[in-house]
């Protein structure tokens, strides 16, 4: 059966020019990096030159780039590595989980974290964090693009307060790094997280900007590794993935490329509004990532929806989540206003690289059919219909 991948903000295919730059780190290059002998120097150079790749992509000095064992540990280490006793931090409704259950934690043994809302369109107001400041603030947290809409946020604007206000700036970068530029500079931020995963380089790593002079507490106690900001042997094979797939992105946004997947993206979006009725995009007017298109589909559900499309053959996903049973609609689009029902009916779709004009058709040839199914069978739709 064929089958066609939309959903690249879960994770994307390794790239082939990626995975044989890696291939020789399992096997003949494996010394451990710390060893000062041959094998040990290899392998310290290819991660050396991992760490200017990602450095250049993300417009740093290699030395303010700790690798990580991927998006989460990023975060957590920005965060849980910055605070002490009695910080207030400021965060937003939107964030991923990463940063959210940090949060949660962070109250839950009795510290004070601010979580700002967003508009209906998904963005934060950096009006609204400049008001959240207080004395004791130590840390904002706010992501650069979020994963379920694509939504960019203002982290310019928001990294000025920062500066302003003296405050730790760290933004969640893990959904725009390859798919924006992205210069930590101009973004006056301290901390910085990406993920290799979701830029075609392999699951399990990822990287975290600390500019220069940031003291960070690290996570792991152990050996001296990453100027002792993150203890453990490094994955070289995986960290020698990342720097690629970094190179790789750097040339493919200096290039533009991406203004094809904008292309496909908007194709799909524009057809999809204009053959299925009573649909939207979730964060249609705010400023997005060129990979993603979030859609609401009233009257059906969007978990039912992601399961006719895989048996079809399309990969998409929901941002909903199952708790205790229930599924909960995704907290972004609730933080953005949309009642439960709209926000259940919605559906991800995230393109990435591989992706072509063709398999956009395909999609096409699929969704309008399956809702109009999905709808004949829905007993809430014709109320739907009729107040559209
Ligand atoms: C915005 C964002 N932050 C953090 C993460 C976590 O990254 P990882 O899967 O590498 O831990 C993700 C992954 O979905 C993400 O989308």
């Amino acid at each position: 059966m064929r089958r066609v991948y939309f959903d690249n903000n879960a994770t994307t295919p390794v790239l082939p020019e990626v995975f044989e730059a890696m291939r020789p780190y399992f096997s003949e290059h494996f010394g451990n990096a710390s060893s000062i002998h041959h094998h040990g120097q290899e392998t310290r150079a290819a991660v050396e030159r991992a760490r200017e790749s990602v450095a250049a992509l993300l417009g740093c000095k290699p030395a303010e780039i700790v690798f990580t064992s991927g998006g989460t540990e990023a975060d957590n280490l920005a965060i849980f590595g910055l605070i002490k006793p009695g910080d207030h931090v400021i965060t937003s409704t939107i964030e991923h989980h990463a940063v959210l259950n940090s949060g949660k934690h962070l109250q839950s043994v009795g510290w004070e974290v601010t979580y700002i809302s967003v508009d209906g369109r998904g963005v934060v107001d950096p009006a609204d964090v400049r008001r959240a400041l207080r004395p004791n603030t130590k840390l904002i947290t706010i992501m650069m693009a979020n994963n379920e809409t694509g939504v960019l946020q203002p982290v310019d604007e928001i990294g000025n307060i920062a500066a302003e206000a003296d405050v730790y700036f760290h933004t969640d970068a893990v959904q725009a790094a390859g798919k924006v530029p992205i210069d930590a500079k101009r973004i006056g931020c301290d901390l910085l997280s990406i993920s290799g995963h979701k830029m075609h380089a392999p699951q399990g790593v990822g990287a975290l900007f600390v500019r220069k002079g940031t003291n960070l507490t690290p996570l792991f106690w152990g050996g001296s590794h990453e100027r002792s900001r993150r203890a453990g042997t490094e994955n070289v094979p995986a960290i020698v993935g990342l720097g690629r797939a970094a190179e790789i992105a750097k040339t493919s946004l200096d290039r533009g490329e991406l203004s094809h997947t904008a292309e496909i993206r908007d194709r799909l979006e524009q057809e999809i509004l204009k053959q299925v009725e009573a649909t939207g995009v979730n964060g249609a007017n705010a400023p997005r990532v060129p990979n993603t298109s979030n859609i609401y589909f009233d009257g059906i559900e969007g978990e039912a929806l992601q399961i006719a499309l895989d048996l079809k053959g399309l990969a998409v996903s929901t941002g909903a989540a199952c708790s205790s049973g229930a599924i909960e609609p995704s907290h972004v689009l609730t933080a953005m206003g949309l009642p439960p029902e709209r926000a259940r009916s919605s559906i991800r779709f995230s393109l990435g690289k591989q992706n072509t004009s063709e398999e956009v058709e395909f999609a096409l040839t699929l969704i309008p059919q399956v809702v109009a199914r999905l709808r004949d069978l829905s007993p809430v739709y014709n109320k739907v219909a009729v107040n559209h």
